[in-house]
């Protein structure tokens, strides 16, 4: 993937990793760094353009996507972990990572797809966990 020249996207830019992507993509000769949060205003970093996106709402996924219609990499890095159990844990909780983890990041594909098709091609990096290289055993319940 050629960074040079490139129009990123990155997703909870403010903090953690999604700041650190958007700080190094500058570095790296990216043209644009469109640098998102839910709270616009944590974000912190000097050269990138800010923009608001929730992406486990879809009015705000849209929105983002039509104030970024130059984007040519959209790098999904926006996550949760509630340390919610499948089986035994609340399923509110469950419920809030799949929102987020799973159907944020394919709303975000879904809205900027066509983007990036505008923009004659593109990538999208999907930022996942070594977690989901494998598979744990759930313990016996004991009666
Ligand atoms: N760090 C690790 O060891 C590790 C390991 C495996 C996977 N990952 C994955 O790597 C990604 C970044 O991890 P991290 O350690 O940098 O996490 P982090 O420090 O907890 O940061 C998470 C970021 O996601 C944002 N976010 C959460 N829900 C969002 C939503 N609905 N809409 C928009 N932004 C939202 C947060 O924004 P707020 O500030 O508004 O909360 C924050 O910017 C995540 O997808 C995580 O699952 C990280």
């Amino acid at each position: 993937m050629d960074i040079n020249d490139s129009v990123v996207l990155v997703t909870g830019a403010n903090r953690g990793l999604g700041r650190a992507f958007a700080q190094r993509l500058l570095e790296r000769g990216a043209r644009k760094v469109h640098a998102t949060a839910r709270r616009p205003e944590t974000v912190d970093l000097p050269g990138v353009e800010v923009l608001p996106l929730d992406i486990a709402d879809p009015a705000s996924v849209r929105a983002a996507a039509k104030a970024a219609p130059d984007v040519t990499l959209l790098v999904n890095n926006a996550g949760i972990q509630t340390g919610a159990d499948l089986v035994t844990g609340s399923l509110d909780g469950v419920r809030h990572e799949l929102e987020t983890n799973v159907f944020g990041h394919l709303g975000m594909i879904r809205e900027f797809a066509p983007v990036l098709a505008r923009n004659g091609g593109g990538a999208i990096v999907n930022v996942l966990s070594a977690m989901s290289w494998f598979g744990s055993r759930v313990p016996t319940p004991t009666t």
